[in-house]
């Protein structure tokens, strides 16, 4: 473990010449990306932060003040298994790959980039939220997924570099130069362009789009390249932190919802109302889903059957790892009508994924139908049906109200306002949004959490402003 490099890393980088100039290269350019796209207005600031310093299950963390630019951004992998295989596919019970495998480079640097891409991404669409934190605890949360973002981005590009020769340094440099949002140069997947500009964004977020990244990230970690499985694995341990962010930030957010319905108005009371809670799931979750890619794909035949990318607990869920003798049936819209269509397992494992992370999400509903329950509110959260809002797959280009029927561009037009966020909603949570800074204060739209960070208690001051 060579902690005290420049670049933190359980790879022997020191004793890799090349890559390490490589990546001392591209490290000021991190920095400099960070510092105009990483969080606005707190990188001088003493953060209580996390930082990975080794990947064993305990004690891989170590806890501390850090300002942000002098977090250790490091490169740590899962230790290699003896006698590693690829898990599935063509090649299945083959050595896993160390190298590159000509046949799959443009497949394997493709999937690499996408996933890298998304890293950065969060990081420049959270940039302002930190302006209007509703605790200190939250301002460090928020600052905690960044600074994990964007040592996912380094785990990419050390792949990228140490893997794919002078492409993959292109392809390195050219995840710092896409920026979310941006007509000309945007971020490559639709969910990563779309503005997370308040805290009840930021929550849904990291419970929806987060959790995609749990899922591909699961998918990759199965992966026959056996660099990029033992880094996804890794990346996971962290990942769960986001998603405990998003799931406990909107549980608590309706909490406090539930609590001011007691009192009266939730809006008067200065809440953010259920609908809108549930809009703006309705706006994320549909963004997610997409993700995932289309239903039918000729692309996830092929990465399953070159052992890039496999099922989610490929090894630990399934015994048949070849999957190439059933079919699935999945819905597809034909002449203006749904139907449902066979098609071989391989090109369907895009839709195979989604139905895990849906399982998933229906967790985080159920949980906070539990807070409302508890609270004593009738009503309940629900997620929309996946077809409801898609722009990826088959059901792009199509229109469905929220339960999944399908429904006319005119009726959806006329509709979309009770399910999905109008600008008005948006204004109102803006409306709410106002820093509460001294430690133990909270903002009157959400509850506090149950408890602090790593033995912390929420009174703890998790940023020194
Ligand atoms: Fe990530
Ligand atoms: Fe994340």
């Amino acid at each position: 473990m060579n902690l005290y490099d420049r670049i933190p890393n359980n790879v022997n980088l020191s004793e890799d010449k090349k890559l390490q100039r490589a990546l001392e290269k591209w490290l000021p350019n991190y920095l400099d990306w960070w510092r105009e796209m990483g969080p606005d207005g707190f990188q001088e600031k003493d953060v209580w932060l996390r930082t990975a310093v080794d990947v064993g299950s305990e004690g891989w963390a170590h806890f501390d003040y850090v300002k942000m630019p002098e977090y250790r951004w490091g490169i740590f992998l899962e230790p290699p298994q003896p006698d590693a295989i690829v898990g599935f596919g063509d090649n299945h019970g083959r050595p896993a790959y160390q190298e590159v495998p000509g046949e799959f480079r443009n497949a394997l640097r493709r999937i690499i980039v996408t996933q890298g891409d998304t890293e950065p991404a969060s990081v420049e669409q959270q940039r302002q939220l930190g302006k209007t934190c509703p605790s200190l605890y939250d301002l460090r949360n928020l600052f905690q997924v960044n600074v994990e973002e964007g040592r996912h981005l380094w785990a990419m590009v050390y792949l990228l570099h140490g893997y794919f020769g002078r492409d993959g340094r292109d392809e390195a440099d050219a995840l710092l130069e896409r920026r979310s949002g941006n007509p000309d140069k945007p971020r490559i997947l639709e969910a990563f362009n779309q503005p997370c500009d308040d805290w009840l964004n930021f929550f849904a977020f990291t419970m929806f789009t987060d959790r995609d990244g749990k899922y591909q990230l699961s998918a990759l970690a199965e992966s026959g390249f056996e660099p990029l499985a033992r880094t996804c694995q890794f990346m996971l341990t962290e990942e769960a932190h986001h998603m405990f962010v998003g799931d406990t930030g909107l549980g608590r957010v309706v909490r406090r919802t539930a609590q001011l319905m007691k009192e009266g108005d939730v809006r008067e009371l200065g809440g953010i109302p259920l609908e809108i809670i549930q809009k703006y799931i309705n706006f994320w979750f549909s963004y997610s889903l997409d993700l995932f890619g289309g239903e039918i794909s000729s692309n996830s035949a092929d990465f399953f059957a070159a052992g890039l990318k496999g099922r989610y607990k490929e090894r630990e869920q399934y015994t048949d790892h070849l999957a190439t003798n059933e079919n699935v049936r999945v819905t597809i819209v034909e002449d203006g009508q749904l139907k449902t269509r066979e098609v071989p397992l391989r090109n369907a494992l895009n839709e195979v994924l989604r139905g895990e992370y849906v399982k998933d999400c229906e967790k985080g509903l159920a949980r906070w139908n539990k807070v409302l329950a508890d609270e004593g509110a009738s009503e309940r959260l629900f997620l929309p049906h996946p077809r409801f809002h898609r722009h990826v797959g088959e059901f792009a280009g199509h229109t469905f109200d929220i339960e999944g029927n399908l429904i006319s561009r005119e009726e959806f037009e006329r509709r979309k306002d009770e399910w999905l966020p109008t600008i008005e909603d948006r204004k109102y949570v803006r409306s709410l949004m106002h820093p509460v800074y001294e430690p133990g204060k909270i903002a009157n739209w959400i509850a506090p959490p149950a408890a602090g960070i790593k033995g912390k208690s929420f009174e703890f001051e998790y940023v020194r402003l």
